[in-house]
């Protein structure tokens, strides 16, 4: 599972590149220096004037948006030949979750539990992209993500900083390849430092107060592991942290990301988040948020001009050092540098040809399959067997629907070339059976019944109804935050009309999100739930619902019940008085003017169960797995050792499958309290029906570290419950005991 560190430059190359940057460094003018920490908008397949104009006087170091091959290497072009020093541009994109072949979104992504897949989804991207004369993305998205009104929680990569960082660490390396140089490789990007995933309510753009304990323990590490693995780039958050906006933030830009973790990459800021410093209160005007945004830390503005405006005379007048200056640029050079474009910046027409070949496909719908989720399969409903149906009923918006599957940020790709669930279902009916297509709801937000008669009538005729409901791609994402997290418009009254007519229903809901699905969830026979799964949604729902594939993709964030809940995430704290199933019962019956202190006394809710509908971890297969004789090998161990954990997982079920084995910890007790489980180790492996095997793992003290009163991040001495199983619920147990060094 380990991830190699990305090299992004050979080694011996490195002395070499210091030295061309600093003979470039030397001969540059303050306004070109200026230039290369200016990054602005294409023009979408053209060249305006001001722009052609503004890269020949250098004062543009990069681009972004702008994807039209030709149009980018006229950009280099100009660059190169027309500007007095002939520096190319970087030019960058939301390369999120693929560029032509649309992989599933990040938080799908993350349901799959595979480093393997993560990696492949962004090396196809990379490798996409990189054809347009792209050379820089701006992903992955490492927000821990808390709560699911939040819409970027699409972007994410879940709640758990154990997961995030995993998964990040090998989405990185697909984009950066093992050398930032290879013709395939683009400039990976971690945002958004730090802390946006806590934006208060869910609401994007939000306040976050993070105390700083928790900012360490949960928010940075993903941060952490990729700065320290090669991220070429990092970008400062839009929200405001504790009280001091990120992109202003010199505590967290220098002291942190500079001075304690040594990054030595560039830091971009977020779209127009420097004069937005004037708007959040913290900043007088424009050229005061210039100072306070450099002075932080952010060496590029992103799509604002306030570093061109008022660079320059911050430094005549003394208020920013030109040494400064140059550390920022001389960081932007060196990426140019190690992205190879002072060799080659234009890319060749003809390796266009490749998007979305054969294999980039395979890889798409491979992820699709293992990231879907089954939520609930009651009486073995699914797999359906083609032999047992005559007539298969597919209702709902989102079952032909080319643009929506694809989710979130998927600018390039194209919704025509999607293979839809009804394409795909008709490709495996064949003439073995028939289906029967309803939309049931013009769209997935749409309130009126028109459509329903027709869903009906089709349900009452089939044997299955296999509704594909959820969220249009829309409903997540920037800025798309949903106080109610109910499936939207008139969806539950389809179901329920459909459920009226007796026929068993298969529902798969795509989703940029946790949907709240207590209302619905007896009514219907099974839940797959798929995320927005991209283009190859279609064969790999299809694979899934007739069996040649078991779902394997487990929740890489908890279900609610209901919004009340949020936050709920599984590694919550005990607190002083943790709920429990008498103390939830005593609460839920309280008598009429029952005494104040008399009921419960616990940390949860009068009116709803204290537990998630689902939680962390969790997903079924149509296999079963058996977890049994958890061993620890050596019950006590010294700080700086390892522990050795093992398991024996059986397949006790009737098909092969996959499964996510999941390793989770208690720290008994801390210097400062401890969760009451956290993730630590997960192995996805494919098990035959009726075969066990043993699974290992090994766990450095290292990774028992966290965050103390004095901020030191330290293994401390004392007992730990181990929980090793398919979720986060899991409860077979063992236990070991470490001890200080001696
Ligand atoms: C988003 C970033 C994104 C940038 C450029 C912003 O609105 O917050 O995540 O990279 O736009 O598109």
């Amino acid at each position: 599972m380990s991830v190699k560190s990305c090299q992004q430059l050979h080694p011996l190359d490195s002395l070499a590149t210091e030295a061309k940057v600093i003979t470039l460094l030397d001969k540059m003018t303050l306004d070109e220096k200026i230039g290369q920490l200016s990054q602005l908008s294409g023009d979408g397949g053209q060249v305006s004037k001001e722009l052609r104009k503004a890269i020949k006087q250098g004062q543009v170091g990069s681009i972004i948006n702008e994807v039209d091959l030709d149009t980018i290497n006229e950009l280099q072009r100009i660059a190169i030949k027309e500007s007095r020093l002939g520096i190319p541009l970087l030019i960058g994109r939301d390369v999120i979750h693929g560029f032509n072949t649309i992989f599933p979104i990040p938080l799908a992504q993350a349901a799959s539990w595979s480093p393997e897949i993560v990696e492949q989804c962004a090396q196809i991207s990379a490798i996409e992209a990189s054809n347009s004369g792209i050379n820089w993305t701006f992903a992955p998205m490492i927000d821990i993500a808390r709560d699911p009104r939040w819409g970027r929680i699409a972007e994410s990569l879940g709640e758990d900083p154990y997961l995030c960082k995993t998964l990040a660490k090998s989405m990185v390396k697909g984009f950066q390849g093992e050398y930032l140089s290879n013709t395939n490789s683009i400039a990976a990007c971690a945002k958004h430092f730090a802390g946006y995933g806590a934006s208060e309510g869910g609401k994007d753009y939000n306040t976050t107060n993070i105390a700083e304990n928790e900012l360490r323990n949960v928010y940075l590490p993903p941060f952490k592991a990729i700065a320290d693995t090669g991220v070429a780039t990092f970008m400062a958050s839009f929200s405001d942290l504790n009280g001091v906006p990120a992109t202003g933030n010199d505590w967290l830009l220098s002291d942190v990301l500079r001075d304690e973790w040594r990054y030595s990459g560039p830091v971009i800021s977020d779209w127009e988040a420097v004069p937005q410093l004037v708007t959040h209160g913290f900043a007088f005007d424009k050229s005061d948020a210039a100072n306070k945004a450099f002075t932080a830390g952010v060496d590029i503005e992103m799509a604002s001009n306030c570093y061109l405006s008022y660079l320059t005379s911050l430094v005549s007048n003394n208020t920013i050092a030109i040494k400064k200056i140059d550390d920022s640029v001389k960081r932007v050079l060196t990426l140019k540098f190690k992205l190879g474009l002072f060799e080659s910046a234009t890319t060749l027409p003809n390796n266009q040809n490749n998007a979305m070949n054969l294999q980039h496909l395979s890889i798409a719908k491979n992820a699709a399959t293992k990231s879907c989720v089954l939520l609930k399969n009651d009486n073995q409903i699914l797999p359906l067997s083609k032999l047992a149906i005559t007539n298969l009923a597919v209702i709902g918006p989102l079952a032909d629907d080319g643009y929506e599957q694809m989710g979130t940020w998927a600018f390039d790709g194209k919704a025509h070339q999607s293979h839809t669930c009804l394409n795909a279902l008709h490709a495996y009916a064949k003439d073995s059976f028939k289906i029967h297509h309803a939309v049931g709801l013009e769209t997935s937000r749409s309130n009126h019944n028109d459509g329903f008669y027709e869903a009906i009538a089709i349900a009452k005729n089939a044997d299955v109804a296999l509704m594909v409901l959820g969220e249009e791609a829309i409903l997540s994402g920037e800025a798309h935050c949903r106080a109610n997290i109910d499936l939207p418009g008139a969806q539950e009254d389809l179901i329920d009309e459909i459920h009226k007519t007796g026929t068993p229903i298969v529902l798969v809901i795509m989703a940029g999100r946790p949907l709240t699905l207590e209302k619905i969830i007896a009514k219907v026979d099974a839940i797959l739930f798929v995320w927005h799964p991209g283009t190859m949604a279609g064969p790999a729902i299809a694979d899934l619902v007739f069996g040649a594939e078991s779902p394997s993709g487990k929740l890489p964030v908890t279900f609610p019940r209901s919004v009340g809940q949020i936050p709920l995430y599984y590694a919550q704290k005990n607190s002083g008085r943790p709920p429990s199933e008498d103390k939830y019962l005593a609460l839920n019956s309280i008598p009429v003017r029952a005494p104040q202190t008399s009921f419960g006394m616990a940390a949860t809710y009068l009116d709803i169960h204290f537990s998630p509908l689902f939680a962390f971890g969790y997903g079924l297969s149509y296999s079963q797995f058996g977890y049994t004789n958890i061993k620890v090998m050596n019950k006590l161990i010294t700080i700086g050792s390892f522990v050795e954990i093992s398991v024996t997982v059986s397949n006790i079920g009737n098909f092969t499958a996959e499964e996510v084995v999941q390793l989770y910890i208690r720290d008994l007790v801390g210097s400062v309290t401890r969760p009451i489980k956290e993730l630590k180790g997960f192995q996805r492996i494919k098990l035959a029906k009726g075969k066990s095997t043993e699974v290992k793992f090994k766990l450095h003290t290292d990774e028992l570290a966290f965050y103390n009163r004095h901020m030191e991040c330290k293994a401390e001495a004392g007992h730990f419950n181990v929980w090793i199983g398919g979720d986060s619920n899991a409860t077979l147990q063992a236990e070991f005991e470490v001890t200080d060094e001696k």
